[in-house]
């Protein structure tokens, strides 16, 4: 059974940076399945295509673009091919992240930078990109966000620092854009299951430790956080802005053990 209306999002364009795979590919299914056309932006080509491909069985057109959020030039002119093939944006979601577990004392500064280039400034191009191609009033705006951002995590200065950097733009964008009817707000996952960053950041013999700490006893699904996103994006949430959804089973209540 669908859990939004299958033609909520219909005649609606859609950006998806990072949608080619996990948590994002998620989003970018729940809003395809509301009606709504998608673009993914990713590095890799082939990736990028697949997710596109998974798409176009959902939803009514999708497209594969090819940008390292890093690169604004490559962000811009992916975002200027996805308005004059779709249309007018009303949606965009900038998802892109890297990540790795490494200690401060074994971090180098090209390591920090790395992720806060991809995390915070890979988010400020992809709505920068986005803004001149934005339909007005009633454009929706997400950044994915980290329970990272408000709780320390050992081994996650870069990331935490970057997602804490994210936390403040979507506040600051809510406040700058919102006279033009645009809407900006965080979304932030917590342990989802099968995805890059769970392989990345916890190790297969805590998994079990970890859901059973959660109150709700298991990791979440992408298409869990995908329904959470729809929520944002869609007028239900007309009046929000500026706000960050926890969409993480209650981890943000639970004490981290480090
Ligand atoms: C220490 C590391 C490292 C590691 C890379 N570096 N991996 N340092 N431990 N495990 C350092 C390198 O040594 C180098 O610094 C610098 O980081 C850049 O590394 P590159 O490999 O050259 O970077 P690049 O090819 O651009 O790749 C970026 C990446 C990579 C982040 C390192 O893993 C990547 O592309 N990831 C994308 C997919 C991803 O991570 N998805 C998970 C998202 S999970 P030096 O000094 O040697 O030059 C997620 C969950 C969020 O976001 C929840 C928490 C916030």
């Amino acid at each position: 059974m669908a859990t939004y209306r299958p033609s909520l999002f219909a005649g609606c364009n859609a950006v998806v940076a990072g949608g080619t795979s996990g948590i994002n590919l998620g989003i970018a299914k729940a809003i395809a399945a509301c009606g709504a056309k998608v673009a993914v932006i990713g590095r890799n080509a082939e990736k990028a295509e697949g997710a596109a491909q998974a798409l176009r069985d959902i939803g009514p057109e999708a497209m594969a673009l090819i940008a390292d959020v890093r690169d604004f030039a490559a962000v811009d002119a992916a975002m200027a091919h996805a308005a004059q093939q779709l249309g007018p944006l009303d949606f965009v979601v900038a998802g892109a992240a890297g990540n790795f577990i490494a200690a401060a004392d074994a971090l180098s500064s090209n390591g920090f930078r790395t992720v806060t280039d991809i995390d915070l400034l890979g988010t400020f191009h992809t709505f920068k990109a986005a803004r001149s191609r934005l339909r007005e009033a009633g454009a929706s705006l997400i950044a994915i966000s980290s329970g990272q951002a408000f709780q320390p995590m050992w081994g996650q200065a870069h990331a935490s620092a970057a997602k804490a950097g994210i936390e403040s733009l979507v506040r600051t964008l809510a406040l700058e854009w919102g006279p033009a009817g645009i809407r900006v707000n965080s979304l932030s996952p917590g342990p989802i299951a099968a995805t890059e960053g769970v392989k990345r950041l916890v190790p297969q013999s805590r998994i079990d430790a970890i859901a059973s700490r959660l109150p709700v006893r298991r990791f979440g699904s992408a298409g869990e956080v995908g329904n959470a996103a729809v929520f944002l994006l869609s007028p239900a949430a007309s009046f929000v802005t500026g706000m960050t959804l926890f969409c993480d089973g209650g981890m943000m209540l639970t004490p981290y053990d480090g």
